[in-house]
């Protein structure tokens, strides 16, 4: 919906609401009674009731307290398991047994048990219950060394085949019960409109139809048919229908954003995928971090009781996402008796977990928490662990497939793999019929993701963000260079890796991947769809190639559509390959096709013709893509693009985190000068100056839109922006670096302090005078400095008062145009390091 349409939309909800009989439309009010029914396909069993009403009259209130709070086991001993009775524990995306993310399977079949026996172990008298362990296994059991890596929903999107996405959900379960996994967080069923939004892979389409059509289907393949003997049990797992409600669907594509569809719209875009999901059996629903209309979904009663449970009928227990209670109003990370008494069950509290365990149990004292409330949510918790069968399982090496470490990343599992790889590729140009390929050419395989199985496989494989991946870290998987190099030297033909493109002899063709590095959740979030806009190197790579005649097949590995218009027409053949994960063979199969194999992948995205045309979404009003809805070319059509109109990019940094551009500073934060002693000046229109430091405005790209700083070296004196508390641990967590644009027109003479700040005698600062000293005279370059550095300096990074710190007592010209918090290709360098 265009921004316009929206405003619109609103005003009439607005108008309408003050007309009692019309109010489904009014902002932030839901209404129950338009939303559809729906209902669980499991009865309530007798016995099972029986057997909940009992162990709520065993437990003690520290047990009932205990059973709704989920700790990350980076935080979390098997003692403390056992001492506060905790319901369960997850592996955050960075987290593992013993703190190691990559540790391999058997230590975390172990961790499993050490956690299970400490909660089997309680005061006689007390009713043991059994601890689920639950992990983000969102595309095959994707933390684990050597495990089945899917492509990422949005490829699967592309296959339209439920029938794959059932038995995906089968094998993901059944590596998860090899290193004893109980419960996964998949499938997210966003309906995702604007694609800039960092999740996007995440969701399989734009089109509520096809998530309604996946979402039963990759349940059912994880947990079983309700009914069935295995269901719960066996090789199945518990799954997780996520975020609950409207996560694709914030302003501005923006991460833990607000929804402002209207209520209908919000229904049937971004709710219509929840029944079929009960329908199938799920037992958790996750909250989301969104707000609709400024409410948070965590605390949103209505929400959360009066469309989940009364009208959609779901039966199982709901969980907030990682500290999400955190952001409801009144709450903090330790304590928010507001999202439990809203509706949630079970509060993920990855490190929090100590501090709300003891203010809810004092919630619950002082009647905050109703006993009934508790009850109803450990009821709700203990219902899906008797259905699942975790009273009687034993320990978790005990259960079947654990162990069998020959599962994990198996032939059988890896071949499904390989078809879903095959059929999520959507072929976007082939003029000239350039391809399929025979097999007996030489070949050229080059681009940065041409032997990168972390390019290939994205944010949540192994860890959190998708960084740091190794090719030691797929021991079962292929990189797409070795996929093709096996083809053609089975074929007759020769490959060579050339990530640059220099080449010796002539091949006959190259395929050039690349695409996107990887991101997760916020940190993927960008401002416009533009593919490099500050550096358009692989477009650079793909004509120099064409300039030397050999003609070009592109493999863009992409979490989401994007602008590569000049990429496309830089190319013969263009092939979006979203995140296939570790099966490469499916890309050679379909590459160097012997007449078995033909594309079948449709766009369940639309794919834009401007880098600024987002939302997009079919059905729009004036929908005008690139590519539709459904598009995706085959073999048999002879349809040739030709040259696309290109149009000019604009500027592509991510607005999340921007502090200072365009000559002011962002956010509603200010900027400052302070001499040592004196107080700070705030920085308005005009040049200004304090002892030590003088400050002016300069031009860049535009009109003032840069600091020029002078130290004149007779006191120190620094640059500051503040005037904000902000909490930057999942930046730093996401690996996220404050990065200024500096030019340095003379290097420092004495140790510059960069940095940022929280308060008293708190700061976390680094001397990178040395590197300054190496931009002197380059013009302008990037200086970025990690945050975990600034974290191991001594910064409290959950409440930076000062965005920016940048001081000195020495001789020093700088000027500044850009300060962010972002990512870089640069490396962690604590002495700061030149980005181009
Ligand atoms: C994500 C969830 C995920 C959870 C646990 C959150 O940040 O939003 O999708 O399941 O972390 O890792
Ligand atoms: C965890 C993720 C989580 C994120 C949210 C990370 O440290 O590993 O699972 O989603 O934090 O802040």
């Amino acid at each position: 919906m265009s921004k316009a349409w929206r405003g619109l939309a609103l005003i009439g909800a607005l108008l309408l609401g003050s007309c009692a009989t019309q109010a489904p439309s009014q902002p932030g009010v839901l209404h129950p009674e338009i939303w559809p029914r729906s209902e669980s396909p499991i009865a309530r069993d007798p016995a099972i009731e029986a057997r909940v009403a009992l162990l709520l009259e065993q437990m003690s209130v520290e047990q009932k307290v205990g059973q709704i709070i989920q700790a990350d086991m980076a935080s979390v001993t098997p003692e403390d398991v056992r001492r506060y009775h905790l319901g369960s524990v997850l592996n955050g995306g960075n987290s593992g047994p013993n703190g190691d993310d990559r540790a391999l399977a058997p230590a975390w079949l172990a961790m499993a048990d050490a956690y299970y026996d400490a909660s089997m172990d309680v005061a006689p008298g007390r009713p043991a219950i059994p601890i689920m362990w639950g992990s983000d296994a969102v595309h095959g059991n994707s933390n684990i060394i050597g495990a089945t890596i899917f492509p990422h929903n949005i490829g699967l999107g592309a296959t339209r085949n439920r029938a794959l996405l059932q038995r995906i959900g089968e094998i993901t379960a059944k590596e998860l019960r090899v290193v004893g996994g109980d419960w996964t967080f998949a499938p997210t069923i966003a309906v995702v409109r604007d694609d800039r939004w960092g999740r996007i892979y995440e969701g399989y389409s734009e089109e509520p139809e096809i998530v309604r059509s996946f979402a039963g289907a990759i349940i059912e393949g994880i947990q079983g048919r309700p009914g069935d003997a295995d269901f719960l049990r066996g090789p199945h797992v518990l799954a997780t229908a996520k975020h609950f409600l409207g996560d694709g669907g914030t302003d501005g594509g923006r991460d833990q954003g607000d929804n402002l569809y209207p209520e209908t719209e919000f229904r049937d875009l971004f709710g219509s995928a929840y029944p079929p999901a009960i329908e199938a059996g799920v037992q958790t629903v996750m909250t989301s971090y969104n707000s609709w209309f400024g409410v948070k979904s965590t605390g949103n009663r209505v929400l959360l009781n009066d469309v989940l449970i009364d009208r959609f009928g779901f039966d199982g227990f709901v969980i907030d996402d990682w500290n999400a209670h955190g952001q409801v109003p009144g709450c903090t990370a330790t304590s928010c008796a507001a999202a439990i008494n809203a509706g949630v069950d079970m509060l993920m509290a990855p490190e929090s977990w100590r501090g709300l365990y003891a203010n809810t149990l004092a919630q619950v004292r002082a009647g905050d928490i109703s006993m009934a409330r508790l009850d109803e949510a450990v009821g709700r918790i203990l219902r899906v662990k008797l259905r699942a069968g975790l009273f009687e399982a034993g320990r978790p090496s005990s259960r079947a497939y654990a162990g069998q470490w020959a599962m994990l990343g198996a032939a059988e599992h890896r071949a499904v793999a390989r078809q879903a790889v095959r059929e999520s590729l959507v072929l976007l140009k082939n003029d000239g019929g350039v391809l399929p390929l025979a097999p007996n050419l030489r070949v050229l395989v080059a681009g940065e993701g041409a032997d990168d199985l972390g390019m290939q496989t994205g944010g949540w494989t192994i860890s959190w963000q998708g960084d740091g991946n190794s090719r030691a870290d797929f021991p079962n998987g292929e990189t797409i260079f070795e996929a093709i190099r096996a083809r053609v030297s089975a074929g007759g033909g020769s490959a060579v890796l050339s990530v640059d493109g220099s080449f010796e002899q002539t091949p006959d063709v190259a395929i050039v991947v690349f695409g996107e590095r990887p991101y997760a959740e916020f940190r993927g979030d960008v401002a416009t769809l533009d593919y490099q806009p500050d550096d358009a190197r692989d477009l650079r790579l793909l004509q120099s190639l064409q300039a030397r005649g050999v003609p070009v097949v592109s493999i863009f590995l992409s979490g989401r559509p994007m602008y590569v218009t000049p990429e496309l027409n830089a190319s013969n053949a263009f092939i979006a390959a979203w995140l296939p994960g570790s099966e490469a063979g499916g890309v050679a199969d379909l590459l160097f096709s012997d007449g078995s194999f033909d594309f079948t992948g449709k766009l369940s995205f639309s794919w834009p013709r401007a880098p600024d045309q987002t939302p997009l979404n079919v059905g729009d009003r004036n929908y005008d893509p690139l590519f539709p809805f459904g598009y995706g070319l085959t073999y048999r059509d002879r349809r040739e693009l030709g040259r696309l109109s290109e149009v000019s990019a604009s500027a592509g940094a991510s607005p999340l985190d921007v502090y200072f551009a365009e000559g002011r500073a962002q956010q509603g934060l200010k900027l400052s000068l302070a001499s040592a002693e004196g107080t700070p000046i705030d920085i308005g229109a005009a040049a200004i100056s304090t002892p030590g430091l003088a400050f002016s405005r300069i031009d860049r790209a535009r009109q003032e839109d840069a600091l020029l700083l002078r130290w004149s070296g007779a006191a120190a004196a620094r640059l500051s922006l503040n005037g904000r508390q902000l909490d930057l641990t999942r930046q730093a967590g996401a690996g996220m670096s404050l990065v200024l644009q500096v030019r340095v027109d003379q290097a420092p003479a004495a140790p510059v302090l960069l940095g940022v700040g929280c308060g008293e005698a708190c700061r976390g600062v680094v001397d990178v005078s040395a590197t300054l000293a190496r931009a002197e005279g380059r013009g302008w370059m990037g200086l970025a400095l990690p945050l975990t550095c600034l974290g191991a300096r001594g910064a409290q990074l959950d409440s930076v008062l000062e965005q920016l710190v940048l001081e000195s007592g020495g001789a020093l010209s700088l000027a500044v145009s850009d300060v962010r918090i972002t990512r870089t290709e640069a490396e962690q360098e604590c002495a700061g390091a030149l980005t181009p």
